[in-house]
């Protein structure tokens, strides 16, 4: 059946509308209401809940290929979204039959995971947070913005904002780690540079924070578990990023899998309205994550599928991902009057707007030019700025002095290197979890990079072992090179299938026979450096007792062999710092730095105080910790007064002094502590960093600026303020060193 009504024909009417209002320019919010709502008037209750719909394109040997029966319902207006649809041959002809052969010729979003990169894969969101570098991290997001753009896509399922503290959670890898301030930043600048400041540019995408509400923090560390918390903790923790995504502009949210205080998120009435939008004032669109509001079923909340459509409906959830529910039961919901029509409809102009401020109603085929995409695939910008991530998000743990030079960095000269591990000529695994169209054989390995980076050191490759299971037969070959040269590197770690979503770990040793491997190695004598590749923390107590050099690498993407080779033979030195602790054991989890203080603190000589019988309370590596070639001393805190107000603020400065033998970067590191409060408070939180570059010799001053703002918390009575009494403020070079000073916070009601 042809069309009734086009959009092209709507977008003219629109026009016309507006020009016969008195104000001669009503204004482009204007023009869009007068648009929508024509076309809302023109929609069939199925046509709406359609636009509610968003489907999964599967894909074959050949290519993408979008299910027959989605193609009907595509056609039929029932399916207005869809997702894992890419490259422009592809979505072109989506486009087409949602423009020219359903009634009312709306466009389809396209939506994809772009979390790490697109086709060029950026380092895994743990490791780029290990930059705390928020120039890098926009950056990463608006040229990764612009390839999946040019692929035909025009919505990304990112940023994924979820607090994590427990590393066994393998989607730990998606997100910036432990900390709420740092997790904050960086969930704005990944908007900003998604969606750019305008989106009718066809090189942004929209953006949608995930997953809502804290879905990082599930029992056990098993992904899809039970979350249960305090409201306080919800909101001091685990909310902030989300809320900083959304004030720097994210267009859609995600819900989570999982469950908050007994109801799932996406039929969470407190998460999804009264905190987002009655709150937070939250004007875009919600969708749930895959067949979430289907699998409220077997949580235990609804009794039956139509239930479940109309519990997400009523707690505010705009759009169904996958589930194919929504358009199936909102019609019969409607009539028999369990859910509301106007609510209906502001949930579809939620979605048209968002169609209309990307400019698809004006040129739907705006993200669909092929010409566009051959250019910037895998685009020199890309590249270039892949590798500086790269390096940049690399942490070195451990470089032993052996006499008196560390082992790292090697040196260029000619010499025989042993290259040894799953990791170490691997090209799939580097690119991590979620890298959804990258491709694996654009992936510089380890071998090549050291190739590369140092052309006259022979090198030797053997894999010697797996990931998983326990064959050895590859050992004898791993020591046999080994014996003949004079440096051993071992990458190992996890494949890229051992983090990321459904990969959740109880033991978070190196995976297979990959210890055994390495201690046969170390028994044989020779200098070996550890290069550590994986999408979490792992338990790295035996190789730092025994490996003289670490080099945690986490999964890098695209450069990962350049990066890597080029931080190893000191072309750069490296400054990344964890955003995420390092355990001991698995039995310390969860282990983060702003732990609180106890009743019963430490105390060695005490048996009766909060510790363990076989382990230290300190982590193996803490938050903020990572280091360079060169040396950092920090000397002469000084603090400008010692009380603030309310509206006034102090200034903490420190004076930091390069005194190793290479140039270097430095994130000097500002934590406060409340050391009384109406509730009690962590011993320590991050509320300020900077990264500074210093040669040799060099000093600097770096001062920070602290205002009541910083001390806020949510206090007795859940009133979010800072309350009157003394902190103290630690600055150092991570979350355990560092000088520190003190000072009051004074309130009117408290002089
Ligand atoms: C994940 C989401 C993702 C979605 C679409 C789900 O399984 O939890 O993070 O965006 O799939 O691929």
């Amino acid at each position: 059946m042809r069309h009734t009504v086009s959009y092209s024909a709507l977008f003219v009417l629109t026009l016309l509308a507006g020009c016969a209002f008195k104000n001669p320019d009503p204004g482009p919010q204007h023009k869009m209401n007068v648009f929508i709502d024509s076309l809302i008037n023109e929609m069939t209750v199925e046509e709406k809940a359609g636009q509610l719909t968003l489907y999964t394109s599967g894909w074959t040997v050949t290519g993408p290929q979008l299910r027959e029966d989605y193609i009907e319902e595509l056609k039929a207006g029932r399916a207005g979204n869809l997702f894992n649809a890419h490259t422009v041959d592809y979505a072109i002809e989506l486009q087409r039959m949602a423009v020219e052969e359903t009634r009312l010729g709306i466009p389809l979003l396209f939506g994809l995971d772009v979390i790490h990169g697109y086709k060029t894969t950026f380092p895994i969101p743990l490791a780029e947070a290990s930059t705390w570098d928020m120039d890098i991290i926009r950056k990463t997001a608006r040229l990764s913005a612009k390839e999946a753009a040019s692929a035909g896509i025009n919505w990304t399922f990112n940023p994924m904002v979820d607090v994590a503290r427990d590393p066994r959670w393998g989607r730990i890898a998606e997100g910036a780690g432990e900390d709420t301030y740092l997790g904050s930043l960086v969930a704005a600048a990944r908007v900003k540079g998604y969606q750019g400041d305008d989106l009718s540019d066809p090189t942004t995408i929209l953006a949608c924070v995930k997953h809502f509400a804290a879905y990082g923090a599930p029992q056990a560390g098993r992904d899809y578990h039970t979350v249960d918390m305090s409201d306080r903790v919800l909101r001091e923790t685990y909310l902030p990023p989300y809320k900083a995504a959304l004030d720097a502009g994210a267009a859609t949210v995600m819900t989570s899998f999982n469950e908050l205080d007994g109801v799932p998120a996406s039929g969470n009435h407190y998460l999804m309205t009264e905190i987002l939008r009655d709150e937070w004032g939250f004007k875009g669109f919600v969708v749930t994550d895959y067949t979430a509001i289907n699998e409220m079923v077997p949580h235990g909340v609804v009794a039956n599928e139509k239930e479940a459509v109309e519990l997400a409906f009523n707690a505010g959830v705009e759009m169904d991902m996958q589930g194919g529910i929504y358009s199936k039961y909102i019609p019969e919901l409607l009539e028999e009057g369990r859910i509301d029509g106007s609510r209906l409809d502001d949930y579809v102009r939620r979605v048209l707007e968002m169609k209309y401020k990307l400019g698809l109603f004006e040129d739907p085929y705006r993200y669909l030019n092929k010409a566009r995409e051959e250019e910037t695939l895998y685009a020199k910008e890309l590249m270039d700025h892949a590798l500086v991530s790269a390096k940049e998000s690399i942490v070195l743990l451990k470089n032993k002095k052996a006499g008196n030079s560390a082992l790292l960095p090697l040196s260029k000269s000619p010499k025989t290197i042993a290259l040894i591990g799953p990791l170490a000529d691997n090209q799939k695994d580097m690119l991590g979890t979620w890298h959804v169209a990258g491709d694996a054989s654009k992936v510089v390995t380890l071998l090549q990079g050291i190739r590369e980076t140092a052309p006259d050191v022979t090198v030797h490759y053997a894999k010697g072992a797996g990931f998983t299971g326990n064959d050895q037969s590859g050992f004898n070959e791993a020591v046999a090179i080994a014996r003949k040269s004079d440096i051993v590197i071992m990458a190992i770690g996890e494949g890229h299938h051992q983090s990321g979503e459904a990969a959740s770990r109880s033991d978070l040793g190196l995976p297979g026979p990959q210890q055994a491997l390495l201690e046969k190695i170390h028994a044989l004598g020779k200098p070996v450096i550890a290069v550590v590749m994986a999408g979490r923390p792992l338990t790295l107590e035996w190789m730092d007792e025994n490996i003289p050099a670490i080099v945690n690498a986490w999964h890098p993407g695209t450069q990962s062999g350049r990066a890597i080779a080029q931080v190893l033979f000191g072309d750069h030195n490296p400054a990344g710092k964890l955003t995420i602790t390092f355990p001991r054991n698995v039995g310390q989890v969860p282990v983060f730095y702003s732990m609180k203080n106890t009743g019963r603190p430490f105390d060695a000589d005490n048996k009766y105080t909060s510790k363990y019988l076989d382990v230290a309370n300190e982590p193996l590596y803490p938050f903020g910790y990572g280091l360079s070639y060169t040396t950092f001393a920090y000397s002469d805190i000084k603090l400008d007064r010692k009380e603030i107000t309310e509206q006034g603020s102090l200034q903490v400065s420190i004076n930091v002094s390069n005194t190793g033998e290479y140039e270097g970067q430095e994130i000097v590191q500002l934590y406060i502590c409340d050391k009384v409060g109406s509730v009690t408070r962590p011993v320590k939180e991050l509320r300020g960093f900077t990264k500074i570059n210093l040669k040799p010799g060099e000093s600097q001053t770096v001062s920070f600026t602290i205002t009541s703002e910083d001390l806020a918390f949510y206090t007795r009575d859940m009133s979010y303020r800072a309350e009157p009494g003394s902190f103290t403020v630690f600055v150092g070079p991570n979350s355990a060193e560092g000088l520190e000073g003190g000072f009051e916070l004074k309130l009117p009601d408290a002089l």
